[in-house]
């Protein structure tokens, strides 16, 4: 039988999301950079315990092996946020959850407008909705309450959330 030739099969590169792990902290450090001024930047270890205690709650998206977002989120039993760069996490079980505390969601400068950070909450409320969990709360920084509030979350009373600044409002969505 004639061999076929071999041929060089086009690589199309694909967008692929997937939970976040503790060897990924380098590169969401690396893009921290590019998404926050500096007075929010926060280390290592607070990503660590936050991506522990959150296994089906923090995902990353690669795009040719480079992470171009990330969502950090975390089952708590109550509605009150982390405070900035904590390491001291009282995480709940998602079995047991009452809220998805949306710590921080980022995209890459270059990969915005495409709504990749929809992509990364989808993949969140789907992780919620098999828990039945329905309530989310968050602290919007750097100007991002109306993007929020495109995505049905509102602020909310409460007293503020512990080093962020007066420029930070905390909202949530049921
Ligand atoms: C917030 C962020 C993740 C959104 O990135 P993205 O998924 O690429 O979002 P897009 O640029 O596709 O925008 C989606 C929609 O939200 C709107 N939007 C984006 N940022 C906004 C803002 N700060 N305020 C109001 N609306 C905003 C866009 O206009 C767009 O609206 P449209 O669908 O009607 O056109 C990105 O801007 C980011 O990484 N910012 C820096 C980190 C940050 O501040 N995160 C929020 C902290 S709480």
């Amino acid at each position: 039988m004639p061999q076929l030739p071999l041929r060089r099969i086009p690589r199309t590169p694909t967008l692929v999301i997937r939970p976040l792990i503790a060897t990924d902290v380098d590169h969401i450090l690396e893009l921290q950079e590019l998404a926050y001024a500096g007075y929010y930047l926060e280390s290592a270890d607070s990503f660590t315990v936050k991506i522990a205690a959150g296994p089906e709650t923090c995902f990353g998206a690669w795009f040719e092996g480079q992470l171009v977002g990330y969502l950090v989120a975390v089952p708590l039993s109550g509605d009150e946020p982390l405070h900035l760069n904590s390491t001291d996490l009282q995480s709940t079980p998602m079995g047991k959850a009452q809220v998805l505390y949306i710590h921080d969601l980022a995209v890459h400068p270059e990969r915005r407008k495409t709504g990749l950070g929809d992509v990364l909450l989808v993949h969140l409320y789907d992780s919620a909705n098999r828990y039945g969990i329905e309530t989310y709360s968050l602290v919007a920084v750097q100007n991002s309450t109306g993007y929020w509030a495109q995505r049905g979350f509102e602020p909310q009373g409460g007293p503020p959330a512990i080093g962020y600044g007066p420029e930070a409002v905390r909202m949530s969505r049921r």
